[in-house]
């Protein structure tokens, strides 16, 4: 359907109240909170408890979004989740967000993409309003990895964290410009020839069981700057916009030296991005969702501003996406 836009309503956050400084790692890792800070820029994250799933941080991002909307769950008819660490098998966990906050009729479903798991969500919820297929759509990231952690490797345990992001956007007209308020544009992309770089060792079909997370840092920090700062320059390109335009960049809170260096190889003032790694360490698919729910609050985003957003993680996959307030 030509002109029509999804135009973000409100956004909401949560995050467990447990919060854990580097230094708690000291007892029983060995590793420092110097360490931490210098190669990831991460402070400290928070854990949820142990009877805190998913669905519930999910819950109560949703509700500070719909708040922030002046809505309620009846009025969504689209929930798009991304998360890689769901509450059970199935059902999905969008359907318990969707029970719990009240929306009985529309569709709810899981998108798993990991790290990129917002973006996919968003590109997803966007295809939805455009045509025609909802009017207005719940999008949720929402992680507990710490329920995939290995305690004992000090090179994955010290930079993941909890949380969960929810943004609502609406079908409204727009011109087909880039003036227009909303998504404007989206890429994205994976290449599965990387799966061994960042997994989980299990699953359903697998094993049977959970797995803990496993990853080859360095090697995905090799692919990470180069991925994201391009599929930056697509987003701004299918928008015919440029890195002038941008008013602020939501990355993917993954480690601080990989935001830099893609800000610097987009040619963007890091005043315009938006960091939360040092508070939230990396929440996957949260991530983005989390920084931009923090920074609206914050009042840094006002109307009419450019978002640029990026991710990559597990699979490899990746994308942008641009999006104006
Ligand atoms: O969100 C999904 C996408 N994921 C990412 O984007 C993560 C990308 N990768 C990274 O962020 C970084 O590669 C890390 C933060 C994971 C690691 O930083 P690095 O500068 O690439 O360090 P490294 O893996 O090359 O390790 C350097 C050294 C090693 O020791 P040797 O071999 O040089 O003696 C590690 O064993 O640091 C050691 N090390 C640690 N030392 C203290 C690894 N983890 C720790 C630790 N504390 N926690």
């Amino acid at each position: 359907m030509a002109g029509v836009r999804a135009v973000a309503l409100g956004c909401g956050h949560y995050l467990p109240a447990r919060v854990v400084e580097n230094a708690e790692f000291e007892k029983t890792l060995d590793t420092n909170d110097e360490w931490i800070r210098t190669r990831s820029g991460i402070e400290r994250r928070h854990f949820a408890a142990d009877d805190e799933k998913t669905s519930d941080l999910a819950i109560a991002a949703s509700r500070m979004a719909l708040e922030d909307a002046g809505l309620s769950g009846a009025d969504i008819d689209a929930i798009v989740l991304a998360t890689a660490t769901p509450d059970q098998t199935f059902p999905s966990t969008a359907t318990r967000l969707q029970h719990a906050i009240g929306m009985t009729g529309g569709f709810a479903f899981d998108i798993q993409a990991v790290c990129a798991g917002f973006l996919y969500a968003l590109a997803n919820a966007n295809a939805l309003i455009v045509s025609g297929q909802a009017k207005r759509v719940l999008v949720v990231g929402a992680e507990t990895f710490s329920r995939i952690l290995n305690w004992e490797d000090r090179a994955t345990a010290v930079l993941f964290g909890d949380g969960a992001g929810a943004l609502i956007l609406e079908a409204q007209p727009g011109t087909d410009t880039a003036s227009d308020r909303g998504v404007l544009s989206s890429c994205l992309a994976s290449d599965g020839q990387y799966n061994d770089l960042l997994y989980v060792d299990g699953g359903v079909s697998s094993t049977q069981s959970t797995g803990v997370l496993r990853m080859q840092g360095r090697e995905v920090f090799k692919h990470a700057v180069s991925k994201l700062a391009s599929a930056g320059e697509d987003v701004l390109q299918k928008a015919g916009l440029t890195v002038a335009d941008i008013d602020w960049v939501i990355p993917h809170q993954a480690n601080l030296r990989i935001i830099k260096a893609t800000a610097q190889k987009l040619a963007i003032p890091m005043e315009k991005v938006v960091v939360t790694v040092q508070d939230h360490g990396n929440t996957s698919a949260a991530s983005i969702p989390l920084a931009l729910s923090v920074a609206h609050r914050s009042g840094r985003i006002k109307q009419g501003d450019l978002l640029l957003m990026e991710a990559i993680g597990g699979g490899l996959a990746w994308g942008a996406a641009t999006l104006r307030w």
